[in-house]
């Protein structure tokens, strides 16, 4: 007699918004892979589906509840057929918007904020007996990282590595310090374990994130708390760790150490994003960000005395409440001055909750239609000049797989560009040099120097082979 294997669940993610929800969704994969869930390409015919939701930007919210118009349709075909799909909501706009969404849509399981997704087999065995649906976006006093399985999935030759949550420093825009709680590193030892477990399965780059990556200051081994240049000068030391990254830094917390690191370190690349988020200060004390302009240009400048080669990226946010014509005028000689090679940019969007959605002398929409067209195209000419610049030059790639066309592979600059050139598979997860013949609006071709061997360019990117 054979014995019956269990058909495997499907679970189906759908992930908005940003690299934080990317690493949550592979985490909350992670803790249902011991349920017998594994992944599916579709949410038709699931046995679970996830949204994870990013309340950052307009529209979030009716973006939700259309997907979730169309789920309910998928869950009843399911049910014709005597079986069951779980349907949860998980992200910030859970977290924020918890109730209204089992209220609006009934036929949703489970509503989960980001501090819970430990919880989540829990949630789903309950959901299973429970009539009604499962809300869980109280921040629980135990660390949630604590409670995740350690085998995180081999994320490939560039990996993301969470290692602080949450924001103290109340932006008036911004939802986070609502939605994502009271800032929290995780401890040292965890972070560098993560970090050996993801080059044990093939990561030769590390990005590590948070939303204030720099304010880390997570529990050592020796007593004292670690900022993040000393968790980068730890991780550094990790054999097969070719690259470096944090992701999103705030300008108050660039502390001596972390730009003294961008002078030390040559695995940590030569590039940072930088939120600046206006150019006026009048505007940046209204946004409570805590800094001036001067600060931002003082910052720029000991970074790059630091590092000659580093690139910066930015966020920006034209029409704030308050903002004027000269303010922004202010935005665009900041961006001048300073030079960016990449940006985001964003018109102020109220958030309800935040104290800038309520605040006297909004900006009208046209006219910050107008700002973000004119930003923007400072920041696309400075983008593009940028790539332009690299032509001629021998930079190191990190091969990360196969390009668009056959026999090509696709890689990453230093400077987080995109690279395409003509060469084998099997340079995957090597750092090769690569001669640029044209920087393009938003990537680089390049041809990989013939003969020479992977790894080494002006700065040391890789451990040195075994003798
Ligand atoms: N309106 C517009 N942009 C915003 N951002 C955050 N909140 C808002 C908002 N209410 C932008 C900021 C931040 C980035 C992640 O999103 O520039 O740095
Ligand atoms: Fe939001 Fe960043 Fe400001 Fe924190 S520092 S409130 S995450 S914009």
């Amino acid at each position: 007699m054979t014995t019956a294997v269990p058909h495997p669940k499907r679970l189906f993610i759908r992930t908005w918004g940003c690299q934080m929800n990317v690493y949550d969704s592979a985490r909350m994969a992670d803790v249902l892979a011991p349920l017998g869930y594994a992944p599916a390409e579709a949410p038709e015919g699931a046995d679970m589906v996830i949204l994870n939701t990013c309340h950052i930007r307009e529209k979030a919210s009716e973006k939700l509840f259309s997907e979730l118009g169309r789920l309910r349709a998928a869950k009843q075909e399911k049910a014709a057929l005597g079986e069951r799909m779980v349907l949860a909501v998980a992200g910030c706009v859970a977290q924020a918007e918890g109730a209204e969404i089992t209220a609006r849509a009934p036929w949703v399981d489970i509503v989960l904020g980001p501090q819970t997704y430990h919880r989540l087999p829990e949630m789903v065995a309950r959901a299973s007996r429970a009539a009604g649906a499962v809300i869980e976006t109280d921040f629980p006093v135990e660390a949630k990282f604590d409670h995740l399985p350690d085998a995180a999935a081999p994320q490939g030759v560039t990996a993301f590595l969470t290692v602080q949550e949450g924001c103290d420093k109340f932006c008036s825009f911004c939802v986070v310090p609502y939605t994502r709680g009271a800032e929290f590193s995780r401890p040292v030892a965890a972070v560098l374990a993560e970090a050996r477990r993801l080059v044990a399965g093939g990561a030769r780059e590390i990005t590590l994130l948070g939303q204030n990556v720099n304010a880390y200051h997570g529990d050592a081994p020796d007593g004292p708390t670690w900022g993040l240049g000393r968790l980068l000068r730890a991780l550094a030391e990790i054999p097969g760790l070719a690259r470096l990254r944090y992701t999103t830094s705030h300008p108050r917390d660039m502390d001596d150490d972390l730009i003294a690191a961008h002078a030390d370190l040559p695995s940590l690349m030569p590039y940072l994003h930088l939120p600046v988020q206006s150019g006026s200060d009048r505007v940046l004390a209204a946004m409570n960000r805590g800094h001036t302009v001067e600060d931002f240009l003082g910052i720029v400048d000991r970074l790059r005395t630091a590092r000659p080669d580093l690139a910066l990226s930015s966020d920006f946010i034209v029409g704030h409440p308050g903002e004027s014509a000269a303010d922004f005028d202010a935005t665009m000689r900041l961006i001048e001055r300073v030079g960016f090679a990449s940006a985001f940019s964003f018109k102020y969007s109220p958030r309800p909750g935040t104290p800038a959605a309520g605040a006297p002398l909004q900006v009208a929409e046209a006219e910050k239609d107008a700002r973000l067209a004119a930003l923007q195209a400072l920041l696309r000419d400075q983008q593009a000049a940028f790539n332009a610049s690299r032509a001629g030059m021998t930079i190191p790639v990190l091969i990360t797989g196969a390009g668009r066309h056959p026999g090509q592979v696709a890689g990453r600059s230093p400077w987080l560009q995109p690279v395409h050139a003509d060469g084998p598979l099997d340079l995957v997860g090597q750092v090769v040099p690569v001669e640029v013949l044209a920087g393009h609006p938003n990537s680089l071709a390049g041809k990989l120097v013939p003969g020479a061997q992977a790894t080494r360019h002006h700065q040391p990117e890789e451990e040195p082979a075994p003798a």
